[in-house]
């Protein structure tokens, strides 16, 4: 195809999805190889959607497009350009390898999520999803809105003590169906052990878990589980001398339907399911990127790694609600935000809730919809991330600031 014929065609390669708030431009095909073949394609996509007068979702097809090494400096700077401008988000389809990874390459130094698709399908229903959890995001904004707000887990009035140590005192905060929800506070706040509750690790002495609309007094961990709770631990908890396939395919235990008895009665179901399990969990080994470690016993991977590891065991669990206990612990800057993507892509692509424990304010402040700071087991503020890092009264509890 001569570059002419490219640009005429250009005109019908973007496409707007009214019903799904979405622009479709199409790149499959093209090769870019130029910049001034970059900006007048470019020019043309920015003035269409700015003609719009509104924001879209972003669907790009880079099936076969080449994007030459010398232009890709201009070819990203143009596409931030329109993402900053007009996107409400984007998602990416690639059937290249060789494209894939050199958009994973780019999102690595400029720290977007990659959200790259096999087929349009599958990024069309990626974009159903990230439009459910921003309008749950905006649910949870807008002041006053809470009798629409759909919370997946309430916690009233919890009090937890050991012996004279008050762990938790009185603290309630709910979190909502979609979104990324962060448990901030000083060493000894009770942070873990509010995980511990919300699982039915603790029992508390006061107060009330509602899961998904049922109320409880206490959990028991394997309720939560079945129930789709899943949950990392603050020290990495996995089966050292198993290898990272092992690992996660134990997540996959409670959802075994056939155990010993139906394999040796039966082998076929059991078979049939063993290869559907496998399947699953060969999709998060890819999703996590960790299939060159696939064999590997976890003892000897690196800390990063591991904990990668045990994020893909509890999502082996397929849970509605995930908690994760400082997820990003012991990580540099590079391991830490990796982690970052993947949790923003778990909740976008899979629209798992997340709960999480974090020291680091900046990876709260970057991922988190909303935050609750707890201090020697109480509840001190809560609030949108940009809110609670304002608030005096968090500052004095972790700078110490007298009163
Ligand atoms: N099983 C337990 N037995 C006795 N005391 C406990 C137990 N679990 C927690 N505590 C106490 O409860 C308080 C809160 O601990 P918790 O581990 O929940 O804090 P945290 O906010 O997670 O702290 P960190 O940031 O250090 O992880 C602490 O005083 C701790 O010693
Ligand atoms: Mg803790």
């Amino acid at each position: 195809m001569t570059q002419l014929q490219q640009q005429t065609d250009f005109a019908n390669r973007l496409t707007f999805h009214d019903s799904l708030q979405a622009a479709e431009v199409d790149f499959s095909r093209v090769t870019f190889s130029s910049k001034e073949q970059v900006d007048r394609i470019y020019d043309e996509i920015d003035q269409k959607l700015a003609a719009t007068g509104q924001r879209w979702y972003f669907i790009v097809n880079y099936s076969d497009c080449v994007i030459e090494p010398e232009v890709w400096a201009d070819f990203a700077a143009r596409g931030k350009n329109s993402n900053i401008n007009h996107s409400l988000g984007t998602v990416r389809i690639a059937a290249s390898d060789k494209t894939r990874e050199t958009i994973r390459e780019r999102a690595k130094s400029d720290f977007f999520r990659s959200n790259i698709f096999d087929t349009r399908e599958a990024a069309i229903a990626a974009v159903t999803n990230m439009r459910r959890h921003n309008e749950a995001l905006k649910a949870h904004q807008q002041p006053g809105s809470g009798v629409n707000r759909e919370a997946i887990l309430r916690v009233d009035d919890v009090s937890l003590s050991f012996g004279g140590v008050h762990a938790i005192e009185g603290v309630s905060f709910q979190i909502e169906r979609g979104e990324i929800f962060a448990i901030i506070g000083p060493n000894g706040a009770g942070k873990t052990s509010m995980l511990n509750v919300i699982n039915g690790f603790y029992h508390p002495q006061r107060g009330t878990i509602t899961f998904k609309g049922e109320k409880r007094v206490d959990m028991r961990p394997d309720l939560a589980a079945a129930q789709g709770i899943a949950r990392t631990f603050q020290n990495v908890a996995l089966f050292k001398g198993m290898s990272t396939l092992d690992n996660i395919m134990s997540g996959r235990v409670l959802k075994m339907k056939r155990g010993i008895f139906a394999q040796m009665l039966y082998w076929g179901p059991a078979l049939r399911e063993e290869i559907e399990h496998r399947k699953v969990v060969e999709d998060i080994i890819e999703f996590l990127e960790i299939q060159n470690i696939r064999k590997v016993p976890v003892g000897k991977l690196p800390y990063g790694l591991q904990k990668r590891v045990e994020l893909g065991r509890a999502l082996a669990m397929e849970p509605d609600l995930l908690l994760l206990d400082e997820p990003m612990a012991g990580m540099n800057m590079e391991e830490k935000e990796d982690m970052s993507r993947f949790i923003l892509d778990v909740n976008n692509e899979f629209g798992t809730t997340i709960a999480l424990i974090e020291h680091d304010m900046g990876v709260v402040m970057d991922i988190s919809n909303f935050v609750v700071v707890l201090d020697h087991g109480v509840k001190i503020s809560e609030g949108r991330p940009n809110e609670v890092q304002a608030d005096p009264v968090v500052l004095r509890a972790y700078l110490g600031i007298a009163n």
